[in-house]
């Protein structure tokens, strides 16, 4: 079956349907890097322009990695060492990388909306790697293939996302892909970080709750993120102190959620603000895991924007 969709912007914009078959065949590429040898020719011939402005260690090694193991060439652009320190403008930077026949450009952008901009005027796929405060769809689809693979079904079960949901693209591509699967979700966090009507986000729209020990209560996972100090224009809470003291999951906090409830966190982690050491490491952590499969994911979502489908030889 192909996948229908040039770039991947957003989890808005994908169907249920789609969203399943990006699951599905992140299923198929883990069961390739279990192999011994953990390379496809799915994407020989393939040119992936990876372009990063602004800093990552998961999603850019991941997204490198799951090109390898697909065979396509890659070609690498940090902000750092371009020619963006001479003044260079995104659209001239990515106007030279069209020039050059690049088939996929993996984009980073510190900017919400740089990708859809992007996809005015380039001609190949855009698959976005993380749009300020937008969306981070790749982290969102690892997140679900997680919560799947140890529950068989999203549907009927309950995430609470948890701290600084306004300045999060995580928890807005979290919200957007588990509310299409049938997820309940609750979003629980300081006022001050909480999005003017936060409730109508996703399909169908999330439940708000600020007192965290209510909020994951009846929770089957739990998202922990990060403070985004780098997107706070002012003070938005005290200290890091009384933020760990109020929102912050420690071993007691996780008492309150039931048996068996799983942490995840997108990384990277402020241990002792918004998670305690002991949660991170203990047995109800996926967090390394959720790393784990981001290779599969992105693995799946390059080559299905390039066309392929499983029912091919593409996997062998
Ligand atoms: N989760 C995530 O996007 O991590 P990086 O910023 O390290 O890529």
């Amino acid at each position: 079956m192909q996948f229908n969709q040039k770039h991947l912007l957003g989890l808005e914009d994908l169907t249920e349907g789609q969203i399943t078959q990006i699951l599905d065949t992140a299923d198929n590429f883990k069961e390739v890097l279990g192999r011994k040898i953990k390379k496809v020719p799915a994407l020989r011939g393939v040119t992936i322009a990876n372009v990063f402005y602004e800093p990552s260690t998961r999603t850019k090694m991941s997204f490198e990695l799951a090109e390898k193991r697909l065979s396509a060439d890659i070609i690498n652009f940090s902000k750092a060492t371009s020619s963006v320190k001479k003044g260079e403008t995104l659209r001239d930077t990515l106007e030279n990388i069209k020039a050059m026949k690049v088939d996929i450009v993996v984009m980073r952008h510190e900017s919400s909306g740089a990708h859809r901009f992007a996809s005015e005027f380039l001609d190949c796929s855009i698959v976005n790697a993380g749009d300020g405060q937008h969306a981070h769809p790749t982290q969102g689809l690892l997140d679900m293939m997680t919560l799947r693979e140890r529950w068989g079904t999203l549907r009927g079960k309950k995430v609470t996302i948890i701290g600084d949901i306004m300045h999060s693209r995580v928890a807005r591509s979290n919200i957007w892909g588990l509310t299409k699967m049938g997820v309940e979700v609750t979003v629980c966090g300081p006022p001050t970080m909480m999005p003017v009507e936060v409730a109508k986000l996703g399909e169908g729209g999330v439940k708000l709750e600020y007192d965290l020990r209510k909020a994951i209560s009846g929770a089957d996972a739990i998202n922990i993120l990060r403070i985004q100090l780098e997107r706070q224009k002012s003070k938005l809470f005290p200290s890091m102190r009384e933020y760990f003291e109020v929102f912050g999951v420690s071993c007691d906090v996780l008492k309150s959620a039931p048996e068996g409830c799983l942490v995840l966190h997108p990384g990277p982690m402020n241990r002792g603000v918004e998670i305690a050491q002991e949660v991170a490491d203990g047995d109800q952590s996926v967090i390394l895991p959720q790393v784990a499969n981001g290779v599969a994911v992105r693995m799946a979502v390059l080559f299905l924007i390039a066309g392929g489908t499983v029912e091919g030889d593409e996997l062998n």
